[in-house]
């Protein structure tokens, strides 16, 4: 039997989170625009603001580049003339600007407690008790590739660096898969399980052959006969936005607009993701429901504040609603104010950092390994 030993990897999600000052608080929104076009201005190139598709308006207006959780790390690993990169978006986004930055760049996430609660359903010790317990199970642990959604920690990144993995998004999760798959039995996904079951079973593995690994049981509370015959293991994590929206809230839409087509992010349910018409990651759904024919209705199975710009930019040509009317907004993502913002803008000017993210060695460097096969096998598509 193979057993992996446990690695030192050092805890790289939490910094020191500097508060904002009250001095920022009860600004007017002209105030907060003036001065952050005035920061910006002052800093010229030697700042990239780069902004996830979830950020609110205020904020996102200001960003030089905007896309999905792929473009951006394209665009992280690209931008290195920058001296430092604002990221309007959420830890685990932040933390792999730093990893793929230049090491003269700072990254800076203006609020720190912009976290992801889904990246938080998977430690490192955790998967490190995971591998243990596969080989205490029998499974030869060197037949599987570990891949882990962007959403996770640097040092779930850096465990699949170290042992042949690699990371996906939801925008190349099939390609990554199949890579993985070419190399190894059995794929270890997380910590989305939605993600890795929506998109393998499209490519054609039968449910039977997927497994749910429980990081709370012991063994990951599978049946070994069923480990034995699966081709994924499904970390059991998932986004508590999306899994929010539901079949009702389709069937809903459907009768409302008979005709209107649905589009969902693949981190939602199986369920929903097979009742939907169309799913993919928020670039994605962006570019379909955009290019579609004018006069097209659509339900969107993402969050809100991407699916209301969607909505007002698309008007009257084409009608776009949230899937759920009450529509399903990431709180954390919402932590990053245009008053963060302006904070950390304007302490740049004075030759202050607020908020830096820092990922240290030797997870950086794995980390880097397991972005970069995935950003190598992108530029292929
Ligand atoms: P994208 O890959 O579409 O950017 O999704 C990121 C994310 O956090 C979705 O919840
Ligand atoms: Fe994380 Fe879900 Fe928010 Fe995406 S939408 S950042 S997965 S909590």
């Amino acid at each position: 039997m193979h057993v992996q030993l446990l690695t030192d990897y050092e805890n790289t999600r939490l910094g020191e989170r500097q508060p904002l000052p009250e001095a920022y608080l009860g600004l007017s929104d002209d105030d907060m625009d003036a001065r952050i076009t005035r920061a910006r201005a002052t800093l010229g190139d030697r700042l990239v603001i780069l902004g996830h598709h979830y950020q609110r308006d205020e904020v996102i207006k200001f960003a030089d580049f905007t896309g999905d959780s792929l473009k951006l790390a394209q665009l992280a690993a690209r931008q290195h003339h920058a001296e430092v990169v604002v990221f309007c978006g959420v830890h685990f986004m932040a933390e792999s600007a730093d990893i793929l930055g230049a090491p003269h760049q700072t990254v800076i996430l203006p609020d720190l407690a912009a976290g992801c609660s889904m990246a938080d359903m998977a430690a490192i010790e955790q998967l490190e008790v995971c591998w243990y317990e596969l080989a205490a199970l029998g499974i030869e642990t060197s037949s599987v590739i570990p891949v882990t959604y962007i959403n996770s920690t640097a040092a779930i990144k850096g465990f699949c660096g170290e042992h042949a993995g690699l990371v996906c998004t939801s925008s190349n999760a099939a390609a990554v898969m199949a890579w993985a798959w070419d190399r190894g039995e059995k794929l270890l996904m997380l910590p989305d399980q939605h993600l890795g079951r929506n998109t393998a079973y499209r490519m054609g593995v039968p449910l039977d052959q997927m497994v749910v690994w429980d990081p709370e049981l012991p063994f990951g509370g599978v049946d070994r006969e069923a480990l034995e015959r699966a081709r994924l293991l499904l970390w059991k994590g998932h986004c508590s936005v999306h899994t929010r929206f539901s079949v009702r809230h389709i069937d809903q839409f459907r009768r409302q607009y008979p005709g209107g087509r649905v589009v969902v992010h693949p981190e939602c349910t199986f369920e929903v993701a097979e009742a939907a018409d169309e799913m993919g990651s928020t670039e994605f759904i962006i570019r379909t429901v955009s290019d579609s024919p004018p006069g097209s209705a659509w339900a969107v199975g993402t969050e809100l504040h991407l699916v209301n710009r969607l909505a007002r930019q698309l008007a009257p040509a084409r009608t776009v609603t949230s899937l759920d009317s009450m529509g399903c907004l990431c709180s954390t993502m919402f932590r990053v104010s245009p008053n963060h913002l302006l904070w950390v803008l304007e302490g740049l000017v004075n030759g202050e950092v607020h908020n830096p993210i820092v990922v240290p060695e030797p997870t950086k460097q794995w980390a880097r390994v397991a972005l970069d096969r995935m950003l190598d096998l992108s530029r292929k598509d």
